[in-house]
């Protein structure tokens, strides 16, 4: 079965002109998940021979950047760059070729070389995969989309963890191109978060407006936190439970009494 599935992905990339059969991977994972859309800018991190290149350049037509160890034999309409990701130079050059704003997607199908000890490949893996996600958040404009290998183990889920810090929506995924005796799988953040806090930060907080939904609404650092259950002029302690791009909510820890500042009150003429 496993390997009547090799051969047909394979087969299946020869006829229809990929690189690759991991191009195919791409693909399922862009028609589960939608991470790629028309006009997209990608950065694809490990991308030798180019299979996932290939597909990323039909599926946004949009700038689209590739980036490995190995030299990448040109693709019409794709930029390319032979260098290692956890190198600072790599990602100059990238966002040289990206631009400030930063891309709309980063792809990382990018693997060690593996030695046969599950363990020790995995640890490489998730090194990697965490190289990968530094190098994103560096280069992703706000609500970008991220796709990443993971070899899984025991790491996986503190990784996952880290991604969900940095991302409103994060899955793991497992395309049916991949060899179903494979350890890896795809993990999928979308909606890069650039807000200046995270789930769990705390804050002590004067609650001084309330947005229309009642809840007390406060900034921080220029961003908006909406605190259920707190009354104006209230000094509150407060935990972050969710950050949304624009917003975040938070619950009160703990009341603190009267705010040092309270706003005036509501009916002063
Ligand atoms: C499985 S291949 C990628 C296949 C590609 N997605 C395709 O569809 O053709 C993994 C690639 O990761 C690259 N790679 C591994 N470590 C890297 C690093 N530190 N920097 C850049 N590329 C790296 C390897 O050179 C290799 O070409």
């Amino acid at each position: 079965m496993a390997r009547d599935r090799r051969d047909y992905y394979y087969h299946q990339a020869k006829e229809e002109g990929y690189r690759s059969r991991a191009s195919f991977k791409l693909k399922q994972i862009n028609e589960r998940h939608k991470v790629i859309k028309r006009g997209d800018s990608v950065v694809d991190l490990g991308a030798a021979p180019g299979g996932w290149l290939q597909v990323a350049k039909e599926l946004s037509g949009g700038k689209v950047l590739g980036v490995d160890l190995q030299r990448i034999v040109p693709i019409e309409g794709v930029e390319t760059i032979q260098g290692d990701i956890n190198a600072e130079s790599t990602i100059k050059k990238i966002i040289k070729i990206v631009g400030e704003k930063g891309a709309d997607v980063v792809l990382c199908d990018a693997a060690p070389n593996l030695s046969g000890t599950w363990s020790y490949d995995h640890a490489r893996s998730i090194e990697l995969s965490t190289s990968a996600l530094e190098c994103a958040k560096k280069i992703l404009k706000p609500k970008g989309n991220f796709v990443v290998k993971v070899f899984q183990g025991d790491m996986f889920n503190d990784y996952m963890e880290k991604v969900r810090d940095n991302f409103v929506h994060v899955k793991a995924y497992s395309p049916q191109a991949s060899r179903s005796q494979s350890a890896e799988i795809y993990v999928i953040g979308k909606k890069f978060l650039t807000a200046p806090l995270r789930k769990g930060d705390k804050f002590v907080v004067d609650i001084e407006n309330l947005g229309s939904s009642g809840d007390g609404a406060v900034l921080i650092e220029g961003f908006v936190v909406f605190v259920k259950e707190v009354e104006v002029g209230e000094k509150v302690r407060i935990k972050i439970k969710d950050v949304k791009p624009n917003f975040a909510f938070a619950d009160v820890e703990e009341r603190l009494g009267k705010s040092e500042s309270p706003e005036k009150p509501e009916s002063s003429d």
